[in-house]
């Protein structure tokens, strides 16, 4: 039996489910040939009660990056994580990730990493409904025209509960009570927990070095009960829409000929967006080739997310590199990292 030791950074709503479905899938994991080994899991506070595995070695000390053959990261934010992770990375050691915060933001620094393939991240965008994976293969052989994505759940989840009559705070407070909901929630419903997702997704079928700054970001915060019941009245639903586009070359808003902006829209009722509701994601992705092509399914919670992080996990075990974004000929796997 291979011993993999694992570190785990967070035990919020989606690092506490990771460790329930580690126990769930031991078979899984068994039948590899694997023993799944939690080396050490942090948190800010170390001596809280929580609902984890007996024996979960919780700490406020991540010295335990040192033994650790692979390292998930699901505590958010994006300085913290960073100055833990490169150094690790450095090690040539793998990162699955579901911060897309990180991600985003961070990207000069992660690229490098990503290109070399030690970086996971499928449940850093629509939680456990696949869409980078397919992003970062099959979709490469169709021409990209443009997508447009319902990728936060908590928004979604806030318009739905408006539709059925609850006022803004309320349907916020739900959200944040299910663990759906980013720490500040203004990430949520200021539209740049979108706007990082689609950053993220833009440098598979867009441009590589896509920056988040190139995102035109517009929330929900605006959007008032009548304004939700006039829509209504119309047969049209509010959707905080992520959209990229192919755009004229130096058309204001543009970089490098794409279009990116994340705002609230009023769509038909029979939208293919509109199917999805409380806090389930949708995508609509067309390609020349491909097709039309509809992405839905879970998009934020604990154990849906923590569903494609084991995915990741069980992708690296297998041998497949991480999530590998577009790249010039001089990049790509074994692309130098910078590490000095
Ligand atoms: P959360 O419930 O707030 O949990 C965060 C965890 O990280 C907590 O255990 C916290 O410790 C720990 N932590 C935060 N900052 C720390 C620091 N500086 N040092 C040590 N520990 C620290 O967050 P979450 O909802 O699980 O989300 C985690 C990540 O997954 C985020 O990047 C988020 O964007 C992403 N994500 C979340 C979802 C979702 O539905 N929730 C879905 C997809 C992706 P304490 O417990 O001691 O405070
Ligand atoms: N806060 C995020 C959302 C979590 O509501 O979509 C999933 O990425």
């Amino acid at each position: 039996v291979r011993e993999v030791t694992l570190g785990l950074l967070g035990c919020g709503s989606v690092g506490s489910a990771i460790l329930e479905l580690l126990e769930r899938r031991r078979q899984t994991f068994a039948d590899m040939g694997v023993r799944i080994q939690v080396a050490g899991v942090l948190v800010r506070d170390a001596s809280r009660p929580r609902d984890v595995p007996r024996g979960t070695p919780l700490t406020d000390d991540p010295s335990f990056l040192n033994k650790c053959a692979v390292v998930i990261e699901v505590m958010g934010g994006t300085e913290r994580p960073l100055e833990l992770l490169r150094p690790y990375l450095c090690s040539g050691r793998p990162v699955i990730t579901a911060n897309k915060a990180l991600l985003a933001e961070c990207w000069d620094d992660l690229r490098p990493f990503a290109l070399a393939g030690q970086l996971y991240y499928e449940a850093s965008v629509m939680a456990g409904t696949p869409v980078i994976g397919p992003m970062s293969t099959v979709l490469r052989a169709s021409t990209f025209q443009r997508f447009q994505a319902v990728v936060n759940g908590t928004c979604n989840f806030i318009l739905t509960r408006m539709e059925q009559g609850l006022d803004y705070p309320e349907a916020l407070a739900e959200a944040q009570a299910l663990g759906y909901a980013e720490d500040p929630p203004t990430l949520d419903v200021g539209g740049f927990d979108s706007a990082h997702k689609l950053a993220v997704l833009a440098r598979f079928c867009a441009d590589g070095r896509f920056p988040f700054q190139a995102v035109s970001v517009q929330g929900i915060e605006h959007l008032t009960q009548p304004d939700i019941q006039a829509a209504a009245a119309r047969g049209e639903r509010y959707k905080l829409v992520a959209e990229l586009m192919r755009t004229a070359d130096g058309k204001e808003d543009s970089w490098e000929g794409w279009q990116a902006k994340v705002h609230p829209l009023s769509l038909p009722g029979d939208h293919a967006l509109c199917s999805t509701a409380g806090s389930r994601n949708a995508m609509l992705f067309e390609g020349d080739e491909c097709g039309p092509l509809l992405f839905a399914g879970g998009g934020a919670g604990g154990m849906v997310t923590a569903s494609a992080v084991v995915g990741d996990l069980l992708d690296w075990l297998i041998g497949f590199p991480g999530h590998v974004p577009l790249h010039g000929p001089e990049e790509g796997l074994g692309a130098e990292t910078n590490c000095g």
